[in-house]
């Protein structure tokens, strides 16, 4: 039997991440935020100065990419990045990065070999259209962009840094935008993923929403 995969895809601060990773320590399964790749390909071509839309440049960054996960940290040539990759730069750079069909083809093998015993919940844009797409459970977790914009609204409160609605919304709607309309692996709700609309739902009713699919298939 094949190693079991969730595929939870979504937009941009949609609490994809938490859920899926939540769901991961509730299985004992490993987790794969793809998301996190696309990050640490913009962050070492920003630090090489390579122009983000080179794309045979960045296919080759991507492809000899010094990174990766240990320890709940990501790391770039030996550089603790965990919070460096979650910057605005890197942000953007990562939706830019990832609309070059080079940058995605070296990332392929790269993250189906987070597919092993007992199972694995993924999360990203295109786990299940073109990642796992055999997987026996796929979300498209989403919510309107008005709560997930509060969300990072409140999540940067939290940690005391700067936050303005009216751009997170702009930022949000512009990311949005960019990740359906490209033309490699966009956005989309498959016909076969679980829609979970999470504008009105906390946590810990995603979690126990997904636990459920996923127990209901076991
Ligand atoms: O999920 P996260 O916001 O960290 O992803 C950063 C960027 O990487 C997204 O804006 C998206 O363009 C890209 N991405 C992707 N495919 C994935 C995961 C992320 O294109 N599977």
């Amino acid at each position: 039997r094949p190693v079991p995969v969730v595929a939870i895809d979504g937009p941009s601060a949609s609490g994809k991440g938490t859920v899926a990773e939540r769901v991961a320590a509730a299985l004992g399964w490993h987790y794969l935020d793809s998301g996190s790749l696309y990050r640490l390909v913009a962050l070492a071509a920003i630090r090489a100065g390579a122009p983000l839309d080179d794309e045979a440049l960045l296919g080759r960054i991507a492809a000899d990419l010094p990174a990766g996960f240990a320890g709940g940290r990501a790391w770039l040539a030996g550089d603790d990045v965990t919070d460096a990759i979650r910057n605005e730069a890197c942000s953007v750079g990562a939706s830019q990065v990832a609309v070059l069909p080079a940058v995605r083809n070296a990332l392929f093998d790269r993250q189906r070999d987070y597919r092993c015993g007992p199972g694995l919940v993924a999360e990203g844009r295109d786990m299940g259209s073109v990642i796992f797409p055999d997987a026996p459970v796929k979300v498209f977790l989403t919510a309107s962009v008005e709560a997930r914009a509060g969300r990072r609204h409140k999540q940067l409160m939290e940690k005391g840094l700067a936050a303005n609605m009216e751009s997170l919304l702009q930022d949000l709607r512009e990311r949005d935008a960019r990740d359906a309309a490209r033309a490699v692996a966009p956005l989309q709700k498959l016909p076969d993923a679980v829609l979970l609309d999470t504008t009105n739902m906390d946590v810990d009713e995603a979690v126990a929403f997904v636990l459920d699919l996923v127990r209901g298939r076991g």
